[in-house]
Parts: structure tokens; sequence; C-alpha cells
């Protein structure tokens, strides 16, 4: 027998089981890699829609069956109190609903058609004008825009 006659050895496993980890590893890298820079191309490209109730900066603050004329509501408009007055004879005004004299949260009086706050007796009136009691000033007036049912307040003071 001559040594061409031998049979092969068999394969050691050990380097195979070593390469495809490497090959399986790089494979992983390589795929890591394109999704890092797809994922913001992507993001970029398909934008995910906007959430309910924000529009370009603006709050929706009520939808138009929910305040009858002559009514109002406060609700958040970022981190601060709003309200939102629907007013007898049909307007849709917004205000900072924080008191210009000691910041306390102002409510919409439905007998006297007022802004009131219950502080300190405060009235203003519903173009936001402090018409008595201790306000020093009026209250801030934001947009309202109304798109269909939904009522939109931005968060940009109109005046104050
Ligand atoms: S805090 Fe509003 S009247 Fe004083």
């Amino acid at each position: 027998m001559n040594e061409s006659d031998r049979p092969l050895p068999p394969p050691e496993s050990a380097p195979t089981g070593r390469r495809s980890f490497l090959d399986w590893l790089l494979g992983f890298s390589a795929f890591g890699t394109a999704a890092a820079i797809l994922y913001p191309v992507v993001h970029f490209v398909f934008p995910p829609p906007r959430p309910r109730g924000r529009d370009k900066g603006a709050v929706l603050a009520a939808q138009t069956s929910e305040l009858a004329p002559g009514s109002g509501k406060v609700f958040p408009l970022g981190t601060r109190p709003a309200i939102l007055v629907h007013t007898p004879d049909g307007k849709w005004r917004a205000f900072s609903a924080k008191c210009t004299h000691l910041s306390c949260t102002v409510t919409y009086r439905q007998d006297m058609d007022m802004i009131w706050c219950p502080c300190h007796d405060g009235h203003f009136d519903l173009t936001g004008k402090n018409v008595s009691g201790p306000p020093p000033r009026p209250l801030p007036e934001y947009s309202v825009v109304v798109k269909g049912e939904d009522v939109y307040v931005t968060e940009e003071a109109q005046r104050g």
C-alpha cells in the first residue's frame, strides 16, 4: 500500500464550525449596518402619520358638537390650561386659562356670559378683557381654527 492509496482523514469539524460562525457574524453585522442606514432614509421618505389632536402646532381642543353657543371648556394647551369659548353669537375664541392676577384657573360662567376667576371673583369679557375684580391685564388670546367638526387652538398667543 503506497502513500496515495491511504484514505484521507475526516475533515476537522472545529475549523468549519468556527468559520461558519464567523460567516454568520459577518452577515449579521452587514445586515445591521444596512438596517441602520436604511431605516432613517425610509423614515424620512415615508414619515409616520401625525397623531390625532395635533396639526402644525395646533391642539384639538373640542368637537363643534361638544360646545353649544354660550359655553366653554378648559383644556390642556401644552403644559398650561387654556379655555375655549363658543360665544352666544357663535364665535370661537380661546384664551390662556391662567388668571392674570394670581394664576388661578378661570372658567366660563354661562349665567353671566363671562370668563370668571373663582379665587378673587375676577371677571373677563368674551374678548378676554379684564372688566372687574383684581386681574390687572386681559387674558392672552390664542388662535382658533375650525376644520369640519374639529376645533383647533394654536399655542401662539395673539396678544398679551
Ligand atoms: S387669581 Fe384670579 S382674581 Fe385673583
